[in-house]
């Protein structure tokens, strides 16, 4: 690090896990582009001051993580159209004389599936979750073309809301999470509900088979409870890790003009956890 570092940094609460200041300390290396990239522990109300004096010493990029990512997308002076649609946002870029808030949740995600050859276009999806996790990835995977893409939840208006807010096109559904069970014809069922972080799983479709593919945005513990009910019926799963790498690519890119491979830092990662 010196003088001329490029100064990055993430925001967020609880950040000391955070797994992004090792991943963009790699791309850093990858790219050889000097990067100082910290975290910075940052609770709810606090993220305009916290940005301020980022800013003032010397910051021109960061990532916005949990609980700050809808109160990132406000405070920002421009937004794209990804944090619009999205109401969150995980990337800010200092433009001129305010942030830009971009998402790159969702590009991630694709970037990560398309890794593992699941590319979502023509594919039958269901989206479970309403919450900020699947509004941060739907645009990006509307964007990929699937066939249809159903999204049960919990609460089917806010199910019905995120709907709404996409424009309701033909192919995009809501549904009640309880008719998950009975779903048939799934190709790839995505898990964005925050369940996973209590120990507990949404009820899985026993009609899901080695044919159809389950992802969980979750990593980790938050993840092990779904990728073990898969194991146990023979279906092929994966955890986040894959798409929190990709999305830290997405940001790095649009912090530096480099955008860097994410396959070896996540086999990096991976290697780390004894996958
Ligand atoms: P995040 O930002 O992680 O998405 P969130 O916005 O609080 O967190 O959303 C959590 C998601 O998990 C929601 O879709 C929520 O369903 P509701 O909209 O009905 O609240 C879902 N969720 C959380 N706990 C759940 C549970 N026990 N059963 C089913 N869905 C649950």
């Amino acid at each position: 690090m010196s003088a001329d570092s490029l100064r990055l940094a993430v925001f967020g609460q609880p950040i000391a896990h955070s797994l992004s200041p090792l991943i963009h300390a790699l791309f850093g290396a990858q790219t050889g582009l000097d990067v100082d990239y910290r975290a910075h522990e940052t609770g709810p109300g606090t993220l305009r001051a916290a940005l301020a004096h980022f800013h003032q010493e010397g910051g021109t990029g960061c990532n916005v993580t949990l609980p700050l990512k809808a109160e990132a997308a406000q405070l920002a002076q421009t937004t794209s159209e990804r944090v619009q649609l999205a109401g969150a946002a995980n990337t800010l870029l200092w433009r001129d004389r305010g942030w830009h808030a971009d998402n790159t949740d969702g590009l991630g995600l694709v970037a990560d599936l398309q890794r593992l050859g699941l590319n979502p276009a023509g594919q039958r999806i269901a989206l479970i979750g309403a919450g900020g996790a699947a509004a941060g990835v739907l645009g990006a995977l509307l964007a990929t073309g699937p066939a249809e893409l159903t999204i049960y939840n919990r609460t089917l208006a806010s199910a019905e809301a995120l709907r709404e807010r996409h424009g309701a096109p033909a192919g995009l559904r809501a549904a009640a999470l309880q008719h998950l069970p009975t779903a048939d014809g799934i190709d790839l069922l995505i898990n964005a509900t925050s369940q996973g972080h209590r120990g507990d799983l949404p009820p899985l479709p026993e009609q899901l088979t080695t044919d159809s593919a389950v992802y969980d945005l979750n990593y980790g513990p938050a993840a092990a409870g779904l990728l073990s009910w898969c194991q146990q019926h023979a279906v092929p799963a994966h955890d986040g890790l894959g798409m929190l790498v990709a999305q830290a690519a997405e940001s790095f890119y649009r912090w530096t003009g480099v955008r860097p491979e994410f396959q070896p830092v996540l086999e990096r990662l991976q290697a780390q956890r004894g996958d």
